[in-house]
């Protein structure tokens, strides 16, 4: 081959150049050599390469070789699949390679590295056998013109580069390798053997081709047209690859998931979860339709792919679900000797409501059922409602809950949000239920007259269903989705008034009364029970404090105001919180509450014991109230001023039906004018206005009537009301006095006030059977069926 010198490969660190750096010039080579011929590949000069030799004839040639020049001619097979060729089957022209080593593996094959040098033409046949020994005859390259040449090198280069790119055959580092060739007829030869989907035939048409820049041009079109097929063969890939990914994608990123779940362990994790609920769903002995909503969930829960917020959605469905008490039931201890025992223990008084307990509950033992009327607890607060609710669930001997209803306006609060909402949950039945962890608590629904209802539904009628012993048997919770059975609870309300509790409840209800506390049972209840609840409550012993009666009754006339003893409770505990400090600091010396100590330990009186007006007042008449606190003594005051029509201002808060009330006792007063002394026409030049203090407090209800007339005629009159006398009861237009509610609370707030006489419609003398014996013997009442009767008694003459 001739070469020029500036053509020739550069020497490079590439094995695949290295020898054409090394023999510049042509190669030292005999012209007869013995021939290899190759199967499958064609070779070309400048590139080294490795062979595996197996037939006979071959190895005896490389022996022939390896004892002369080491030089051997390579030339290729027309037919792969010939075994034994002659010269026919035998292409003609074919390379010269230097054997650079040489390996025989003990099973008789030969490996051998060799490296191409020259393309040759066979001349002559010098022998078949043993091997092939032939003539040769170089075949020197054509002239090239350099421009041109160099021009179809930099258009087959960037072609081969396309093509290494967008196929995987070709390493990186070959195309390296190949942009530091300068000889076109190498960069040629070199591309070609590179190319893997180059057919024999094709590499041998290479091969024969002399002249360099015929080859360059041949192999560019080769070249062309392989970019082309790797290109359609990409964008089938990619549009296989893009069909696959729609449907297959998502299974393999399953399948990849699940490996790594199993691989972190979580797979396990949740499949134990599952078993888990499963064992619970069991264990809880659900009903049959629960227990199969149940196992749905689990089934859901076991399918959805870790992670999912859902998932959360689902375990605390199950959690709430598994956490209720389906069966768990407490029994029934129902022996009314005995709860009469447990209701007077923890109890002090209150013998009506016990009784009437008692009863209900002797009805239930006969009758074993709970079906029958929700019992209802209406009085003041602090008379121990709540607490005796608690006594009964220990009487019972079943567990206790209460949930407070004051201020539920949402039916959802009663029976759940459905699942839909983000954190849902189920309605406070079922919460309770879920506290009490039976079946068959004492549930004891409070404040049900402070229960609202609004746009967001009635929860007075989710109640009543839950209430409703005719169909409580299957209470459904919105969030839960499964009846649930409360046919075993027993329900108690309270409330503060009757009045708010919405009607289609009220009617279902049996109503049991509370009424105030004397001062002597307060002083009792104390004695019996909040003294040495409290004691004990603080750490304290009996021996360290002592209040004696005289204190008690202090504390409840000046630091108390209430029907009940709930702040009572509070002031004694406060008490003792503060001696308990003392002996936690050391000091144990024994306590006996005085005044003196008293006035320490509470600070001085917050209330006086009595609101009765110091003196006789004119325009100002004392007044009964019964308010969700209990009975309470209010002063209406009336002042007349100039003006027109004797138009009435009215002040304080009052409701609609008090206002009412005011103007019936204003017409009923004019009506009397002549009677009362009053000019006919006195309310032309006059307008009156009715204060009801507390003014921030509201008031309603129509129990005012008598005491505005009194206060009414006593303005305009001018004649003074006497201070030692309370009245109570409404008045129609002429002058009729009818009965009113809550007379006992009433007595009993009058008498806390240091009244004696009570005004009073003459109807509700029956109620005065309430009152207990202590107090209705220091009382004077004054039955009325009339108005003038009020003013004949409370108006005294003018001063
Ligand atoms: N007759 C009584 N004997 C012993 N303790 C009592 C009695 N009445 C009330 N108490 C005590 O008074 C406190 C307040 O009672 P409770 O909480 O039951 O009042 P309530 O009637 O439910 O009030 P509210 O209407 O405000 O809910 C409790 O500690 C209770 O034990
Ligand atoms: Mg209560």
């Amino acid at each position: 081959m001739a070469r020029t010198p500036s053509t020739a490969p550069r020497a490079k660190k590439s094995p695949t150049k290295r020898s054409a750096a090394e023999t510049p010039t042509p190669a030292p080579f005999p012209n007869e050599l013995p021939l290899l011929p190759i199967r499958d590949n064609v070779h070309f000069p400048g590139i080294i390469f490795p062979l595996f030799v197996g037939r006979e004839k071959s190895v005896r040639a490389l022996d022939e070789a390896m004892a002369g020049s080491e030089h051997i001619l390579l030339m290729a097979q027309k037919q792969v699949a010939t075994e034994d060729p002659d010269a026919e089957d035998l292409h003609e022209i074919g390379i010269v390679a230097e054997i650079i080593q040489i390996l025989k593996v003990p099973d008789g094959t030969v490996r051998v590295m060799l490296e191409g040098k020259e393309r040759v033409r066979v001349t002559e046949w010098q022998q078949t056998e043993p091997f092939f020994g032939v003539k040769i005859e170089r075949l020197p390259a054509a002239p090239i013109s350099a421009l041109e040449a160099e021009a179809l090198m930099r258009s087959v280069m960037s072609q081969f580069e396309q093509i290494a790119n967008t196929g995987k055959n070709i390493p990186p580092e070959v195309v390296v390798t190949l942009l530091n060739i300068e000889d076109p007829g190498s960069l040629a030869d070199h591309i070609a053997w590179h190319l893997p989907s180059l057919r024999v035939e094709v590499k041998q048409e290479l091969l024969e081709i002399l002249d360099p820049q015929e080859r360059l041009q041949r192999l560019s079109l080769l070249l062309t047209k392989e970019f082309e097929i790797l290109q359609i063969q990409k964008n089938i890939r990619s549009r296989v690859e893009k069909e696959m990914g729609e449907t297959q994608r998502e299974f393999l990123l399953r399948e990849q998931m699940k490996a790594i779940q199993q691989e972190l362990g979580e797979r396990d994790e949740r499949q134990s979860e599952v078993d888990e609920y499963r064992a619970k769903v069991v264990e809880a002995k659900l009903p049959e339709e629960v227990s199969e909503r149940a196992a749905k969930e689990i089934e859901r829960l076991e399918k959805m792919p870790f992670g999912m917020p859902e998932g959360v959605v689902i375990r605390s469905y199950l959690d709430t679900l598994l956490a209720l008490p389906w069966s768990v039931i407490s029994e029934e201890t129902l022996d009314v000797g005995a709860a009469e025992d447990i209701l007077n223990e923890d109890h002090y008084g209150l013998a009506k409501v016990k009784e009437r307990i008692l009863e209900f509950l002797a009805v239930r033992q006969l009758a074993g059922t709970l079906k029958g009327p929700i019992i209802c607890f209406v009085g003041p607060p602090g008379v121990g409602k709540t607490s005796l609710g608690k006594s009964i669930a220990r009487a019972l001997g079943r567990k206790f809950v209460r949930i407070s209803l004051g201020g539920v306006r949402d039916e959802a609060e009663i029976r759940g949000h459905r699942r839909t909402y983000i954190g849902a949950m189920p309605g406070r039945i079922l919460q309770g239920l879920k506290q009490a962890g039976t079946r068959n608590p004492v549930f004891v629904l409070d404040e049900i007259d402070k229960m609202g209802s609004d746009f967001r539904g009635d929860p007075s009628s989710a109640l009543l269903e839950a209430l409703d012993p005719e169909q409580n048997g299957e209470f459904s919770d919105h969030y839960l989705e499964a009846p649930f059975d409360l046919s075993e609870v027993m329900f108690l309300t309270t409330a503060n008034l009757l009045d708010p509790i919405p009607p289609a409840l009220r009617d279902r209800m049996e109503v049991i009364s509370f009424s105030g506390y004397t001062e002597d049972e307060k002083v009792q209840i104390a004695e019996a029970f909040l003294i040495p609840k409290q004691i004990k409550d603080h750490g304290l012993t009996e021996a360290m404090l002592t209040i004696p009666e005289a204190t008690v009754r202090k504390i409840i006339r000046e630091h108390t105001r209430e029907a009940g003893v709930r702040n009572f409770e509070r002031e004694l505990a406060s008490v003792c919180r503060k001696i308990a400090r003392k002996v936690a600091q050391g000091d144990t010396a024994p306590v006996v509450v005085g005044d003196t100590e008293l006035r320490e330990l509470l600070g001085s009186r917050k209330y006086h014991y009595g609101v009765m007006e110091e003196l006789d007042e004119i325009g100002a008449a004392t007044g009964l109230v019964y308010t969700e606190a209990g009975g309470d003594v209010i002063a209406i005051e009336v002042s007349p001023m100039k003006g027109k029509d004797g138009r009435l201002i009215l002040t304080g808060q009052l409701g609609d039906v008090m206002k009412e009330s005011a103007q019936a006792a204003m017409s009923y007063v004019r009506s009397r004018a002549e009677m009362l002394g009053l000019a006919p026409d006195f309310n032309e030049h006059l307008e009156i206005h009715v204060h009801v203090p507390a003014g921030a407090v509201p008031k309603d209800g129509p129990s005012a009537g008598i005491t505005l007339a009194t206060a009414l005629a006593s303005a305009l009159t001018g004649r003074p009301v006497r201070k030692d006398i309370a009245m109570t009861g409404e008045i129609t237009l002429r002058g009729r006095v009818l009965p009113i509610g809550g007379l006992k609370e009433k007595v009993l707030a009058a008498h806390r006030a240091g009244i004696r006489t009570i005004v009073m419609p003459a109807e509700n003398e029956k109620d005065l059977e309430d009152l207990p014996e202590n107090i209705k013997s220091e009382m004077t009442f004054e039955p009325v069926t009339h108005a003038d009767q009020v003013l004949k008694l409370a108006l005294l003459e003018k001063p």
